[in-house]
């Protein structure tokens, strides 16, 4: 297989639909010298953090790449391309804007705007500036509002710009990940800590929609979350318990709150130790509206019940990707499916969805007829919510290339184009020139 099809009626094949590709400041940039630390410098510092032991120094190099890199997005035809800011590029310790942070992607916005690319921004991809986490990161409230300070500002040096902001990427990774179980940055661990960077990460999101309203009502601005669906292992009730508690604690956790102004039942049940601060008026600044919102899908996960901790993992079945992660594109349809019948959505967009495969470049070509093959039974599972009736308006594969894959370092790679770490030399693999195709046929 080379190419990627749809079904000849599919609302994907419409010109209206947008197909994009996605990246995040920090997975590519490099550039360090030109920034302030974030909390992801000190993770890669830390012995044992990142599993190739590397950092974000040069990454892709995109720092001083950008211009041949918007070439290569435009030669893949795309309709958009999903970029994040690196807050600690474009703000000083001070507050106030790094000028020369906020030029380099000006640049870039300028000239995606010269090929008809739109720009959707993400405004936190995880890259904290580390002052403020010596200051409690998002353990601490203030945090919500410096967010929303850079928001205001940022967005007005970028007015007329841009397409799209999203507030936040995926919230459930940096607080469960990062402050919850620690093997993200900035590598902390505890029930409470989690739960309570994830309220005031939620709460930086409503405040930073209040600006976003303000400063630049005409794009659509909304936030990005990523859902692993879960399901029990057998159809007992307490597996199916099981499942369903992991999904409120992972996923309707985030949504939740946004749409409907309220955390899951499964609150109750936390010590309350764990309970997140929640202050007068935060339900409502957080449930305020959104004009869309962004749906990461990768994978599933399998519960089982446990005495001891409600619910227990296992092991995922093959077929897996190179990250481990199952291969099972039915949860993406259920998924869409089941939010969409659950909650009074806003216009959805698939924000990534792709796969890590473990690439080989042989004279110039890679075939990852793997990778290929993940993306098309994913589009499918997108045609298939559609044809359910779910309003999806777009689709970002992750990612435009290799990239610096967080605590996997650069082992694991995800792009629709091949980096060579040693030349930064891009290739576009087989899956890109598919991409590239199946949007070019509309
Ligand atoms: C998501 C992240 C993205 C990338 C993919 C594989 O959780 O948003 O940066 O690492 O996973």
């Amino acid at each position: 297989m080379a190419t990627l099809q749809l079904p000849s009626k599919s609302k994907m094949l419409d010109k209206s639909f947008t197909y994009g590709v996605a990246t995040a400041s920090f997975q590519i940039e490099g550039g360090k010298d030109h920034r302030l630390d974030c909390i992801w410098d000190t993770f890669c510092a830390t012995e044992g953090k990142i599993a190739d032991g590397s950092d974000g120094h040069e990454a892709c190099d995109h720092y001083h790449r950008w211009l041949d890199d918007i070439n290569l997005i435009e030669s893949l035809g795309v309709d958009a391309y999903r970029l994040s800011i690196s807050w600690p590029r474009v703000m000083t310790k001070n507050g106030q804007l790094n000028q020369d942070g906020v030029d380099f992607y000006l640049n870039i916005l300028n000239e995606l705007a010269k090929r008809n690319i739109k720009a959707y921004v993400t405004l936190y991809h995880w890259d904290l500036p580390q002052h403020l986490e010596d200051n409690g990161g998002w353990l601490n409230r203030q945090t919500a509002y410096e967010f929303a300070h850079y928001v205001d500002l940022i967005t007005k040096a970028f007015d007329g710009k841009v397409y799209s902001y999203a507030t936040l990427n995926e919230p459930f990774c940096s607080s469960y990940l990062g402050y919850e179980i620690g093997i993200h940055a900035p590598g902390l661990t505890g029930q409470d800590l989690g739960r309570k960077s994830a309220h005031h990460l939620l709460l930086a999101h409503g405040l930073a929609m209040q600006v976003l309203k303000r400063n630049t009502p005409q794009t659509q601005n909304g936030i990005v979350l990523n859902f692993t669906p879960g399901y029990p292992a057998t159809d007992s009730e307490a597996d199916k318990q099981a499942a369903d508690y992991a999904d409120q604690y992972f996923n309707q956790w985030y949504i939740k709150p946004i749409l409907n102004k309220s955390y899951p039942d499964i609150i109750e049940q936390l010590p309350a130790s764990s309970r997140p601060d929640i202050e007068q008026g935060d339900m409502e600044i957080i449930g305020g509206s959104i004009d869309f919102l962004g749906i990461n899908f990768y994978t599933r996960a399998i519960y089982q019940a446990d005495a001891e901790n409600i619910y227990r993992e296992l092991p995922a079945p093959a077929p897996r990707t190179d990250m481990g992660w199952e291969i099972y594109p039915k949860a993406f349809t259920e998924l869409l499916v089941s939010l969409n019948e659950r909650y009074d959505l806003p216009p959805v967009f698939i924000t990534e969805n792709g796969a890590a495969m473990p690439d080989t470049i042989e004279n110039g070509v890679v075939n990852d007829d793997d990778r290929l093959g993940y993306y098309q039974q994913h589009l499918n599972a997108v045609h298939n919510a559609i044809e359910q009736g779910v309003d999806i308006q777009g689709y970002f594969a992750w990612s435009l290339m290799d990239n610096f894959e967080w605590a996997e370092g650069y082992r694991k790679r995800f792009g629709i184009v091949y980096v060579d770490y040693q030349t930064q030399q891009r290739t576009i693999k087989k899956s890109g020139h598919a991409y590239k195709q199946l949007i070019s046929n509309r």
